[in-house]
Formats: C-alpha cells, structure tokens, sequence
C-alpha cells in the first residue's frame, strides 16, 4: 500500500455540472479512476464553479456559505456540494455572487465576456480558500488550462506558507495551447498578484499578461494530453507562443496520454443507445446502424458506409476544410457514403454545414447543438468517425470510437496519432487537404465494400484498452514523485 496523498483538482468543466468540451470528461473521469485505484489512498476533491441551474443537480445541495477576500473585494461565497457520477469523489462547486450565472461559460455568441479575467481570477481565489472552510488540507493542488492557471502562482498570497498546515505543491495540466487567458496589463489588478510577477519570468507576455504562462512558470511539474502533443508545443507554431515558456520547464513537462470513461462509454450497456452490443458479440451495431439511418432519414437502398462527425465547429477540428471537400466531392456526385453530423460552435462555419444539408438532406443527418444523447449514438451506429483535426492534444471522440467498433479517419497529430494505427484501428489521412480527404475517405469505403478487413479492424479497435483505469496510474506515480522532488522556486513569493 502506497502512502496516502490528497489532491485539490480545479477545474472550470466538469461533467454533469459544466461542459463545453473534452476538459469535462477528464475532469470527471480522471479523478474517479484515481480515487479507485487498487493499493492506492488517494483523497482527491474537484473544485469547480457553480453554473447555472448547479442546485437543481441530483445530490447537489448548499453545503456553506463564507466570505472570501478577493481582488473584487470581499465576496459571499457559496458552495454547492454533490458527488461525481455514482462514486465517493466530492465536487465543490463555488458560487461567488452570481458571476458564472449566464447562459454562457466563457461567452456568448462568439464573443468572450468582458469581464472574464476578473471572473476567474475571482474563481481562483474563492478556490484556494475552500479547502481551509470545507476541512480539507492538501498536499497537492492540480489545476487545468488558463481557468484554474492563476492559482499557481497565487496559492503562496492568498495562503501564506506559515499558516498552512503542510507543504502544499502544485501542477498544472494543459489541454490545449491555443487558450491562454491573456489580458491587457491595465486590468493586472484582477490578478491579485503582487506587480513583481509583471515581468518576462512571470506572467508577462508581449506586453500583456498570460494566466496560463503564470501556471507554466511556477507550478512544479507541468503536463499535457498526450506525449504527442508535448513534443509538438516545444516548438512554435505548436506552442502558440508559449513554446520558450515550456522549453524552459522541459525537465519537469510530461506528457500523459488521456483515457476514456469505460463505463460512461460502454456499447453493451449504454443508456443512449436503443440496441447494444459488444466485441464478443457485435452483430447487433449493424441493426443500430439501420435503425438510426431509418430514424435520421438516409434513405439509399444500395450498401453505404456511414460517416459520423461529433465535434466542435471550429477550424482546430479541420470541420471548414471536411465541409469544403464534401461540397466539392458532392458536385462530383459521390459523398462516398452517408453521413451523420453533430456539432456546435464558429456560426460560419454552422451556416456553411447548414448549406451543405440542404443539398443533401437524404444523404446527411445535420444537428447543430450540444447533444449528449445523439453523440452516443452517432458513435455508436456509424461505421467511420472523421476526425481531421489541424491538432490535437488528445482528442477524446476517437477513443470512444474505437470502443465501438467505430473506426476513426484521422489527421496523424498530436493525441489522435498517440491513440490510432493506421490501417490497424483507424485510417490516417496522407495529407491534410482536400485531396488527402478524399483519398481517405475512399479508403474508408473501399474497406467497407470489400468486407472481411473492416471486420477485423473493428474488432482490432474493440480491444484496445483506453481507459483511465489503467493510465491514473501514471497521475498518481506523478503525484508521489512531486511530494518527493524539491520545489518549484519561485522568487516572487
Ligand atoms: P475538445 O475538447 O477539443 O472539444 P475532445 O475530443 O477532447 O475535443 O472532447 C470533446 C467532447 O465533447 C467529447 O466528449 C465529445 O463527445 C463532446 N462533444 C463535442 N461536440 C459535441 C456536441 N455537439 N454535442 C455533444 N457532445 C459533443
Ligand atoms: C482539449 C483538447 C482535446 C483534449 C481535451 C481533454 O479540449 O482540445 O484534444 O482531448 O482537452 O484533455
């Protein structure tokens, strides 16, 4: 048995109380796959924000109120208390006078809230003082992107090292390198921090201040989704500016490959899907397959792959570049199949996919929203899911794929070539272009014509093991080593 250690998570999304992207999953996944490990103790809470409609969750009920100090003055903060799924994992969900209570997390309409760095530096502070209210004393404080970013180089102001009751270190995960959180240096005040950190080896950033180069520079271990991706950041354009930042760190910057919630994502039980299946027994997926292209109106008699796309609608997921193809590839009357689309985000490129559906209504299923239901069952009756990113730290939607029995078309960066074979569990596209695309995707129907490979692929893809059960591990040997390493010097604290 390992010695216990106890662990602060922050994060801005966590499944079911927030979710705009992958963040939520591994903010819900991680944390339980860590509290059940076997011949490990490790008492881990999730620290989050209360959004909208928070107290109406089941479980979720006020476990109490305080008054925080913080850079917008002394705030009430409440904070909603409930469980993660059905397990043991407290989150906290903080509440400081109503800031997260708008329709959108970060913004609305493609814009982001004016007041999103007084917001979140409000968060961060309300967070670091939650565990001293709720009894919880940790040995290691864990936050995630540029949200939780500033609690790293805070967390020595708003708790002073005298007063703590043990050491307490720091780490800080990135998921993606393209948000930062950075703001002109007239709103530093937000911060919190001491103007000492207002220079080139503390948050200053070309004459602006950066959250998430502030978590690089202090935090004592530094990690992201996948090694893939962490050699990709340590050289521009990868690292969007921050790739010096990381290469001054490089000694303590790891790269731990991200892994899925089996249970959330189990094609023999899912709760989303109307029939199921299993590896040892796959048959049923083809019966899926035809149910949901009977209930999304695809209508060809001939045999057709089906193509299914659950993402973003943004230019990382190379959805503007698929879109154009499709419409190129359409006017040559051969879209190399069916398919079915989920996706929200940039209203451009919504409206360009809206285009597209209204030429091909019986060839193309088009939802434009966030819908957890139609996600599960895009990836569970499709025989393809095209995921042409332009990067990827990791990608999740491919790893559920692969479960069931979905192969992915990938752009070979970052996480997805960490995750995919090609020709083995997957298809990686040879370019990412139009022409790469469509060489693909006639590959991908090529092997759905021709039978017998595809089955074993699939099958290939079935077994792969993704989840967190067995990748935790390697957070938690992380955690240890932390405890046991001297700590990150920070010269301003
Ligand atoms: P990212 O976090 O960059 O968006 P990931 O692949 O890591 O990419 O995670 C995306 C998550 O969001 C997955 O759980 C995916 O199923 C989900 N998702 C993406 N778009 C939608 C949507 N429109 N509706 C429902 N779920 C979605
Ligand atoms: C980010 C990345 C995605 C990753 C997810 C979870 O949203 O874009 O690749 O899978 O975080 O780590």
């Amino acid at each position: 048995m390992n010695r216990s250690v106890s662990v602060f998570f922050l994060t801005s999304e966590v499944l079911p109380v927030v979710k705009t992207g992958g963040l939520a999953d591994v903010s819900a996944a991680l944390p339980a796959a860590l509290s059940e490990l076997p011949d490990e103790t490790i008492d881990i809470r999730i620290g989050t924000l209360a959004f909208r409609g928070v107290e109406k969750l089941p479980g979720y009920s006020l476990a109490k109120t305080f008054v925080a100090r913080t850079p917008a003055g002394p705030l009430t903060i409440r904070i909603f208390e409930g469980r993660l799924g059905k397990g043991d994992v407290p989150v906290y969900a903080v509440d400081p006078e109503g800031i997260f209570d708008r329709p959108g997390l970060y913004g609305e309409y493609g814009s982001e809230y004016p007041d999103n760095l007084e917001r979140f530096s409000v968060l961060n502070h309300a967070l670091l003082h939650l565990p001293a209210v709720m009894g919880f004393s940790p040995d290691i404080i864990h936050a995630n992107d540029w949200q939780t970013a500033l609690s790293v180089p805070l967390l020595p102001h708003v708790i002073r090292p005298r007063t703590r009751t043990k050491p307490q270190r720091t780490v800080i995960s990135i998921h993606n390198m393209a948000f930062q959180g950075v703001y002109p240096l007239d709103q530093w005040h937000w911060t919190g921090l001491p103007p000492s950190y207002n220079r080139f080896d503390g948050l200053e950033y070309h004459g602006r201040l950066s959250l998430l180069k502030g978590g690089i520079q202090f935090s004592d271990v530094v990690t992201t989704v996948s090694p893939g991706y962490r050699e990709e950041v340590l050289t521009e354009p990868g690292g969007f500016g921050l790739s010096g930042a990381l290469r001054h760190r490089q000694d303590r910057f790891v790269g731990l490959l991200n892994g899925i919630d089996d249970r959330e994502w189990d094609p023999s039980s899912d709760p989303f899907l109307p029939i199921h299946f299993s590896r040892v027994d796959p048959a049923p997926k083809e019966f899926l397959k035809q149910r949901m292209r009977k209930e999304w109106r695809l209508f060809s008699a001939e045999p057709r792959p089906l193509f299914g796309v659950v993402s973003r609608m943004a230019h990382q997921k190379g959805l503007d570049l698929l879109v154009e193809t499709l419409f190129a590839m359409g006017r040559e009357g051969n879209l190399e199949g069916d398919w079915a689309v989920l996706g929200a985000g940039d209203s451009a490129l919504e409206e360009r996919w809206r285009a597209l559906h209204a030429i091909y209504p019986d060839q193309i299923h088009l939802r434009i929203g966030f819908d957890e239901a139609l996600a599960h069952r895009i990836i569970g009756a499709a025989d393809f899911l095209v995921v042409p990113s332009v990067y990827e730290p990791c990608g999740l939607t491919q790893m559920y794929a692969m479960r069931y029995g979905t192969l992915p078309v990938v752009n070979p960066t970052g996480g997805l070539r960490d995750t995919v074979e090609d020709g083995k569990t997957g298809i990686w596209l040879d370019d990412l272009s139009e022409s790469g695309l469509r060489r693909s995707l006639r590959t991908a129907r090529g092997l759905y014509l021709a039978g017998k490979e595809i089955g074993e692929m699939k099958q290939r893809a079935m077994a792969v093991d993704s989840s967190w059960s067995n990748r935790a591990r390697e957070y938690s040997r992380l955690y240890r080593n932390i405890l046991d390493a001297p700590p990150c010097h920070n010269p301003f604290a």
